[in-house]
């Protein structure tokens, strides 16, 4: 008899899993389920996205899925013809491997948002022979011009800055130096595998908007929007996140404050509590920003909600009527409920928006714990130290 468990076997199988699949060596994927959950007349083009993984791939709620995005085509067209190359120039990419100019502009390079690093590459390749630097150039370049250069960059990609500086590119191969890496993107994961063991699944918002005249989308959420049809394949890897987990105890209380996008893990979290009979109270925040439009999963939640899985669900829609209700705001008429919860041990958890919504949340919830405890907000500031201590106050902010 073998002395190794199943579930050591298991486990081992994850991990040599988690180690064959890499953003170096990611998985191709096929899309199952591609499909926008936020309806006509949303200002959001919000998608859930399913696809599949090999037997043995394994995510723990918390986790992200690193999707690999390609450039559109036409956008590689373009800057191939701002450039005056047909794209069969052959250039080395990042570990030496001779691939074509087209290739490597469309996996290689990241021809999308303009950076200040690729506007400073690019007034370089002119730097033997000063004169030749445009003057327009000239003041986005050097330290001394980084707000100049930032905000030169707000809002254009590549080819803005091959239009407006043309002819300074002399070899295809510069492209290496001036443009960065095509990096992978993060996104929560927003299924269990206790409910869906051969999917992954995410919460993706598409992000699209005019700049400079020409219609721009974000690169991966893009790909994933436009470019990722049920039956194509997708570049993927799972990516751990140990600091934003479920408590180990089953029954312990959580709190989950998910606007937007915020809301993928928190799916995850319920889905992996429903599906292995977990005990524990679950609460639920969620906002956006009508509720006809853009509640993210509204059947399942209010169903988990009815079942009793979902403790409390409460919702804030902030354009439903004349002024703004956030999430912060349910927090406070909850506060002596909240408290109570905290109290009897409640994990707190907060996902998306990390430039405003994370930090007034932390603020409302500073003071949900100084009047629930009579105290000052010094006091608050210890509390929630000591929950941060006890990992029940877990932020996954982006
Ligand atoms: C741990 C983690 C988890 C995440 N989870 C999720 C998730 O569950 N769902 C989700 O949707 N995202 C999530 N994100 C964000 C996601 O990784 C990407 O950053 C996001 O989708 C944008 O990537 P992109 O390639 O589509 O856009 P990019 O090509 O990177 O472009 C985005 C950039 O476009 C520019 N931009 C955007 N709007 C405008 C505008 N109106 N005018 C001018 N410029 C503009 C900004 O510079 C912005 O930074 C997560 C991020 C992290 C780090
Ligand atoms: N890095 C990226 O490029 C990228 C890509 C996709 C998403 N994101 C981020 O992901 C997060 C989720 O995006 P999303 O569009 O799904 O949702 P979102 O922009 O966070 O909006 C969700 C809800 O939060 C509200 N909100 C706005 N300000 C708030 C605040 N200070 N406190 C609490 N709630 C607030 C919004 O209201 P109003 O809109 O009515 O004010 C809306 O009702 C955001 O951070 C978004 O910027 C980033």
């Amino acid at each position: 008899m073998s002395s190794v468990t199943a579930t050591e076997e298991a486990v081992t199988t994850a991990t040599a899993h988690a180690q064959k699949y890499t953003r170096n060596n990611p998985y191709q994927s096929t899309v199952t389920v591609n499909v926008q959950i936020t309806a006509e007349g949303s200002e959001k083009e919000t998608r859930h996205i399913e696809m599949a993984l090999e037997p043995g791939m394994h995510y723990t709620p918390g986790d992200a899925v690193g999707i690999i995005p390609e450039n559109r085509e036409p956008e590689v067209a373009a800057v191939l013809k701002a450039l005056n190359y047909t794209g069969d120039e052959r250039v080395l990419d990042h570990y030496k491997v001779e691939i074509s100019l087209h290739e490597a502009l469309r996996t290689r390079l990241a021809i999308g948002k303009l950076t200040r690093s690729a506007v400073n590459q690019y007034g370089k390749l002119l730097a033997a022979t000063p004169d030749a630097v445009p003057e327009g150039l000239k003041q986005f370049l050097g330290p001394d011009n980084k707000a100049r250069a930032e905000e030169y960059c707000w809002g254009r990609e590549f080819l803005d800055l091959v239009h407006d500086f043309p002819s300074i590119i002399s070899t295809p191969q510069q492209l290496f130096t001036v443009l960065a890496r095509l990096t992978p993107r993060m996104y929560s994961i927003a299924s269990s595998q206790a409910m869906h063991p051969d999917s992954v699944h995410t919460t993706v918002r598409v992000i699209r908007y005019d700049s400079h005249g020409r219609e721009r989308q974000g690169l991966a959420s893009g790909h994933l929007g436009e470019r990722a049809p049920v039956g194509g394949t997708m570049p993927i890897f799972l990516h751990a996140n140990n600091m934003f987990r479920l408590p180990e105890d089953t029954t312990a209380p959580i709190i989950m404050v998910g606007p937007g996008t915020g809301i993928a893990p928190f799916r995850s979290f319920l889905e992996e509590r429903q599906a292995t009979g977990q005990k524990g109270d679950n609460w639920l925040f969620f906002g956006d920003q009508r509720a006809k439009l853009d509640y993210l999963y509204q059947d399942q939640l209010e169903a988990m909600h009815k079942d009793g899985v979902l403790t409390h669900l409460d919702t804030a829609f902030s354009r439903d009527q004349p002024q703004k209700i956030y999430v912060q705001d349910r927090l406070q008429e909850k506060s002596a409920e909240l408290f109570k919860w905290l109290e009897r041990g409640a994990y707190f958890y907060v996902c998306g928006d990390a430039t405003r919504m994370a930090k007034d949340v932390e603020t409302a919830l500073l003071d949900v714990i100084a009047k629930g405890s009579n105290g000052t907000l010094e006091h608050a500031s210890e509390y929630l130290e000591t929950m941060k201590k006890q990992k029940r106050y877990q932020r996954d902010v982006y």
